[in-house]
């Protein structure tokens, strides 16, 4: 009998149903040479839910997420201009994505920023800063601060805008990412970086007052101070002192943005959120609205997140290092999607979403048989 598990997939907008669409290949080749069967379903997510549903995360696609053993999220959200036909609330980011991370508890965002030697071409940094590659852990606590602080406006008596938006933290919150942190950091190569900003913000005193009371469970681990805007420089000019860096939610969307820069496209972010019972994967860009509809974006960050998903969910460390192993082969026989290359000096062959995955699927199909 195959071990079957139930996976939602969130189509998501703009490039997300082409993402989804890879993913969904993925899961039926797997299902296919694999002693392991995905039952996957599509259910609505979305602005393009709320255009259909009238919500942007229906009660049934709240309850297939509930059910479900894991859960792909494509990127939602739309441009600047088209967002301003929903309603503020049902905006996909405020109506879906928020309450999907408040729902599951997913506190630990993991946003692995991965460049191997081989693909160092592809970042916009020169030779000398990139070395042999860049390999450092994202981890952004993902459901507290100012993302989910209670929000409020209104009018003085002079009839100007005033706005509030309070930035909350508990003990347990900062405890328990600050945990998985360090746990993550002990298990590379024990260098834990500490993302604050406590010359300005009191939640960053708190934090780091926190911080001290966590290592100390983990004496193998050498743990280092930096505020959150010298970070975003060092990033830029020494990617290789990192290990693993541990933030709160604002800065590490801030941040780990920075490091889709660094790596030469949003295309090489993929991310797993990890709740104490549920979890659920998604690349970290957005859904692209520039290029979406033309089968040109990059697979990695959601297959990659497919990846992460059988190690964390499914404890398929094999399969999950095959289908990394996989997408990274395509990259390193020269050819890519349009996003990346721009700063290569190598002779690269663009291909369609289609295209790329088709020769990703082949690679994997070589080292299963
Ligand atoms: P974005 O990440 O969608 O795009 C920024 C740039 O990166 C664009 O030039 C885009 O073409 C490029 N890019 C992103 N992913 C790519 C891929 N896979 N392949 C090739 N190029 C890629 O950010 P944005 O334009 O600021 O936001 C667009 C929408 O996405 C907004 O509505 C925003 O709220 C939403 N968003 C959603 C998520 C999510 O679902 N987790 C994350 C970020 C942004
Ligand atoms: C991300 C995104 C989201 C965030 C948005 C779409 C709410 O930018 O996953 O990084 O800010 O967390
Ligand atoms: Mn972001």
């Amino acid at each position: 009998m195959k071990k079957e598990y139930k996976i939602v997939l969130l189509e998501g907008d703009g490039i997300g149903p082409e993402m989804t669409a890879e993913v969904a290949r993925l899961f039926d080749f797997l299902s296919e040479k694999q002693d392991v069967k995905f039952n996957y379903k599509i259910m609505p997510f979305g602005a393009s839910s709320f255009f259909v549903t009238g919500s942007s995360f229906p009660l049934a696609t709240q309850q297939a997420c509930e059910n479900a053993d894991a859960i792909f999220k494509g990127p939602i959200g739309l441009s600047f201009e088209d967002t301003k036909e929903i309603p503020l609330e049902e905006r996909p980011e405020r109506g879906a994505l928020l309450p999907l991370r408040k729902k599951l508890q997913t506190y630990a965002n993991f946003r692995p920023v991965l460049l191997p030697a081989e693909l160092s071409h592809f970042s916009p940094l020169k030779k000398e800063v990139v070395g042999n590659g860049i390999d450092l852990l994202m981890i952004r606590e993902l459901v507290g601060g100012l993302y989910f602080g209670e929000k409020k406006r209104g009018v003085d008596s002079n009839g100007k805008r005033w706005v509030t938006e309070e930035l909350n933290y508990t003990e347990d919150q900062i405890r328990n990412i600050q945990i998985t942190a360090l746990q993550a950091a002990s298990q590379r190569r024990k260098k834990l970086c500490n993302i604050h900003k406590s010359n300005v913000l009191l939640s960053s005193i708190v934090w780091n007052e926190i911080l001290e009371e966590t290592a100390k469970d983990f004496p193998d681990v050498e743990v280092e101070h930096m505020l959150v805007d010298a970070a975003a420089t060092a990033l830029s000019l020494k990617p290789g002192s990192f290990d693993v860096m541990v933030m709160e939610n604002m800065f590490g969307d801030i941040l780990s943005d920075q490091a889709g820069g660094i790596l030469g496209s949003l295309g090489l972010m993929p991310s797993a959120c990890m709740g104490k019972t549920q979890a659920y994967y998604e690349p970290s860009h957005g859904s692209a609205p520039d290029i979406a509809g033309k089968g040109i974006a990059n697979p990695y960050s959601s297959i990659a997140s497919i990846a992460m998903m059988l190690r964390m969910s499914f404890n398929m460390p094999r399969e999950a290092d095959l289908v990394q192993k996989a997408i990274l082969s395509v990259f390193a026989s020269g050819v890519t999607t349009p996003d990346l290359g721009a700063f290569s000096n190598k002779q690269l062959k663009q291909v369609t979403t289609r295209e790329f995955c088709d020769q990703m699927l082949a690679n994997l199909a070589k080292e299963l048989s």
